[in-house]
């Protein structure tokens, strides 16, 4: 089974860190963020992936140079201006020849960090087929449902039901569901029809909304562990949450080839190959990235590191990409 999979954004709310490293392949526990969702896509029988690529293509070339990823096999489709969702999907489902074909496919935003099943999702997908559908979408519960878009759906069936209503970042308080798109789709191939891929469209501002009007679009809620790790918070959140054992997974915090001084003090945090911290220092609920350095008695603390932390500098809540922290 074939994937797409979105990693053409720019990535902005994660700089400085995405300005040299694109935010599907900034560090996830030991891995990158996009190798994690190749295992996972993987373990739900996904054989080939097409990275919808965009912006900064070169780096993912050049991490997978037999172009496979966790046993899958990538492909690559890249945009010579950016398409937004619905237009990269179009793109790079058209690169592969889905179009010309009548099959399913799984549609994952680069960016999401969660224990779905993919199967599982599969499986519904499939079972909704008898009632029309043409998509299945994951979606998850969230306490503001401001920022997302929001899913009203027929909740007679345990496993979902017929989306009625998809509402791209409603203003507080003006929708009754708190179940939000998560970034996970099956599609048919007949779906493309919808998406040329040739101009700039959106999944979520105009084909979803077609696609429920048209009674086509279904809706697979669960409460799977689901962040979407392009936010500071969550993305430093993501790689804490996969060393202390809230996933289903789990990964090892320091990375065996790190070097950190008997008097540093390290704590709830990733720490990457070739990373250093030196002497006094303190590491709390962060992310080291590999080969980064912090200096002498420094004190980080809920942050991400790429670069160099000087000694005795405080950083908190902060993003500090290959310039460093003084
Ligand atoms: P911000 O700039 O911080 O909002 O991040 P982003 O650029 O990744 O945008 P957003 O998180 O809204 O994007 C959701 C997913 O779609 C991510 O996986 C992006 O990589 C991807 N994406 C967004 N726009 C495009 C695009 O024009 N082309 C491609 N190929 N992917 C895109």
């Amino acid at each position: 089974m074939f994937a797409v999979v979105l990693v053409g954004g720019f990535g902005t709310r994660l700089r400085p860190l995405t300005n040299d490293i694109p935010k599907p392949l900034l560090p996830l526990g030991q891995r990158t963020i996009l190798e994690c969702l190749m295992s996972q896509l993987s373990r739900g029988g996904v054989t080939d992936a097409v990275l919808a690529l965009g912006f900064k293509p070169e780096p993912f070339l050049a991490a997978f140079p037999d172009a496979r990823c966790a046993g899958v096999r990538l492909h690559y489709a890249i945009e010579s201006s950016p398409l937004d969702t619905a237009g990269a999907i179009g793109f790079a489902a058209r690169s592969v020849g889905l179009h010309e074909k009548t099959e399913t496919f799984v549609v994952a935003n680069g960016d999401i960090v969660t224990d779905l099943s993919i199967a599982a999702l599969i499986a519904q997908h499939r079972a909704n087929l008898r009632l029309g559908a043409l998509a299945t979408i994951h979606l998850t519960p969230v306490d503001d449902p401001s920022q997302y878009g929001v899913v009203q759906f027929d909740s007679l069936l345990p496993t979902g039901g017929k989306v009625s209503g998809f509402v791209e970042k409603p203003a507080p308080g003006t929708v009754s569901s708190r179940h939000v798109n998560a970034g996970t789709y099956v599609f048919e191939s007949a779906v493309l029809r919808r998406l040329p891929g040739d101009a700039p469209l959106s999944v979520e501002r105009v084909t979803f909304p077609a696609l429920a009007t048209a009674g086509e679009l279904f809706a697979y809620p669960t409460d799977d562990y689901w962040l979407d790790a392009g936010r500071p918070d969550t993305y430093v959140r993501g790689n804490v949450d996969l060393i202390n054992g809230v996933r289903s997974e789990r990964d090892v915090a320091i990375h065996a080839t790190a070097r950190i001084d008997a008097t540093a003090e390290v704590s709830n945090s990733v720490v990457g190959a070739g990373a250093s911290i030196a002497a006094g220092a303190q590491v709390v609920d962060s992310v080291i990235f590999p080969n980064a350095t912090i200096g002498a008695r420094a004190r980080v603390r809920s942050s991400a590191v790429l670069g160099t932390v000087a000694a005795d500098a405080e950083v908190r809540d902060a993003l500090v990409g290959a310039g460093g922290h003084q």
